[in-house]
């Protein structure tokens, strides 16, 4: 049975409170003179991953304390309920079983009491085949030229996984292949990618769980439309138009050969779908056997999860060093480096991951927590970040934990380049646990000779107070099935941190109002009416709007 039990209420959650009123003041880089066998301790290998999660405000007693909040929270029992395909999205009575679509293990995986593994190998196989004829040719454009171009229209997971995942294993791309993605409705993005296309040699996958979002309709519209003018004939349409979506009723009305629709089910969550047919433009720019390697190393993880002790899991780790932070600490934040230019939207890919499923104030009991939930999630790659805003994480007000990630092995081992990359992903961890006290200060001051008056009003401004907590992880390379094995880690992190803050995790309610208050305000705007229907902001904002506007 899934859980739904107040982790304030727990004896754990009291003792962490205690616990914290200690903690609070202690120094990670105490704990490291005290404790020699620290890093061997705090950190794990998985795969080919390392993860060191030694630079943390956290003890042995820390540790044992959060274990003991994930077993008063049933944590166990709830990952037993995912994997059982029980229906644990209470408000959409759905299963989760994302797990389902990278399982390679021979093991039937259920829901209702029916297997959904033939379904699944399936889809992969129609995968399969369609990148095999699209790569060799076999398959062409209306005009007889090979695709080149392949253009995933979506949003949300329809879109964020594939961009990440086709960004961070770019060395990866078949040859005479280009990927673009076409996410925004607003049209400048459509524009700009299109003009530089060949329609002859374009295919796009629209991507739409629902196939009914706004932005997607708008933009696959937008494609056909241009599409047709060249092409000039709508049975051309199944030449170049596929769609990846639950809904065959959606994609035949949208004009799209049922022929072309590769399917995914409810049970698939939006943000984690990537690994779904969602991932069709992933295969078709990787190629489909990278695509099934990606699969594999999240499978891998999903094996660890589920069969680890809870004290060298490494996504139970991360959750509860995460939740030690926004708990206890108050810290309201979380950042995402990834000192690889490729991984650039990973941690956009974790913001939407992260925070849809997470940013949640209504525990599974209908009530309203009294404690904090999901984070904010932000980052951008390193060493950029460094000149941006690494000055807040070292010097500002707010505690930020954050997550390094680095490739041991570059892709592109150009002169000096990765060992400066590496050096910087370390010595920033390194820095923000040690700071820099007033003494160190003022010894490096007094060597470049400055005067003692001048030193003593300086001083303050350049001490680093350190005792920032980070977590490292060292990958040995970023290929598919290591890429997958770590996203992996990040969604069973969050779910089970949902399941300890009580929430459900697999909804979005708070994307609705938002959607449907566009839908009020779009006829408004067709006319030139004054109006004064909402609010005296909301009608100033239209009314200046269709003054200005080009009519
Ligand atoms: O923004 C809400 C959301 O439902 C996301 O969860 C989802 O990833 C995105 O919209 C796209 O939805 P769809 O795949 O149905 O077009």
């Amino acid at each position: 049975m899934f859980p739904t039990i107040n982790p304030t209420q727990t004896a754990a959650w009291k003792a962490l409170l205690a616990h914290h009123a200690e903690m609070k003041t202690v120094q990670i880089k105490d704990l490291f003179k005290k404790d020699p066998k620290r890093f061997e301790k705090m950190s794990i290998q998985f795969n080919e991953i390392l993860f060191d999660y030694s630079k943390n405000i956290i003890t042995d007693q820390t540790l044992e304390k959060l274990q003991q909040l994930a077993e008063d929270c049933q944590v166990k029992n709830a990952v037993k309920s995912i994997f059982d395909g029980e229906k644990i999205n209470g408000t959409e009575h759905r299963a989760v079983m994302h797990m389902a679509l990278r399982n390679f293990s021979g093991q039937p995986m259920n829901i209702d009491g029916e297997d959904i593994m033939p379904e699944v190998r399936e889809t992969r196989q129609k995968m399969k085949a369609f990148c095999e004829k699209i790569h060799s040719g076999e398959w062409k454009g209306y005009s007889g030229k090979k695709i080149k171009n392949i253009v995933n229209i979506g949003i949300g997971g329809s879109d964020l996984g594939p961009v990440m995942v086709t960004e961070a294993l770019k060395p990866y791309w078949i040859e005479g292949i280009q990927a673009y993605f076409v996410s925004n409705v607003d049209g400048t993005q459509i524009v700009e990618i299109l003009k530089n296309l060949d329609p002859e040699e374009t295919l796009f996958t629209i991507a739409s769980k629902t196939f009914t979002t706004q932005e997607t309709m708008t933009n696959a519209q937008t494609a056909r439309d241009w599409f047709l003018k060249s092409a000039k004939d709508e049975q051309f349409v199944a030449k170049h138009f596929v769609a990846l979506s639950t809904n065959g009723e959606g994609v035949k009305k949208f004009g799209i050969d049922p022929e072309n629709m590769f399917v995914f089910w409810d049970w698939v969550g939006g943000r984690y779908s990537l690994w779904s047919s969602i991932g069709l433009s992933i295969a078709l720019t990787i190629g489909y056997d990278h695509f099934e390697e990606l699969l594999k190393g999240a499978e891998s993880t999903d094996h660890h999860f589920r069969t680890t002790d809870f004290k060298e899991n490494i996504p139970v780790i991360m959750a509860l060093v995460g939740l030690w932070y926004t708990n206890f600490f108050g810290s309201e934040t979380e950042a995402i480096f990834p000192y690889d230019q490729y991984m650039h939207r990973f941690p956009a890919y974790f913001q939407q991951g992260n925070m849809e499923s997470n940013g949640k104030h209504t525990d599974r009991n209908g009530n309203d927590v009294t404690y904090s939930t999901g984070p904010i999630v932000w980052g951008e790659p390193g060493t950029n970040g460094q000149h941006a805003f690494y000055q807040l994480v070292h010097q500002g007000t707010h505690l930020i934990p954050c997550d390094f990630i680095a490739p041991a092995i570059s892709h592109n081992p150009v002169g000096d380049h990765h060992k400066i990359l590496v050096s910087n992903f370390i010595a920033q961890t390194e820095a923000l646990m040690n700071g820099k006290n007033a003494e160190q200060v003022a010894a490096e001051l007094k060597d470049t000779g400055m005067e003692k008056s001048e030193m003593e009003k300086l001083i303050p401004f350049k001490v680093f107070t350190g005792n920032k907590p980070t977590n490292s992880f060292l990958l040995k390379e970023i290929t598919p099935f290591s890429l997958g094995a770590l996203t992996a880690l990040y969604e069973h992190k969050i779910f089970v941190q949902g399941v300890i803050w009580n929430i459900f995790s697999f909804d979005q309610w708070g994307v609705e109002l938002g959607k449907q208050l566009a839908t009020n305000v779009l006829p408004e705007l067709d006319n030139n009416d004054k109006i004064d229907s909402h609010d005296a902001s909301t009608n100033g904002l239209i009314n200046a709007y269709k003054n200005w506007r080009k009519v």
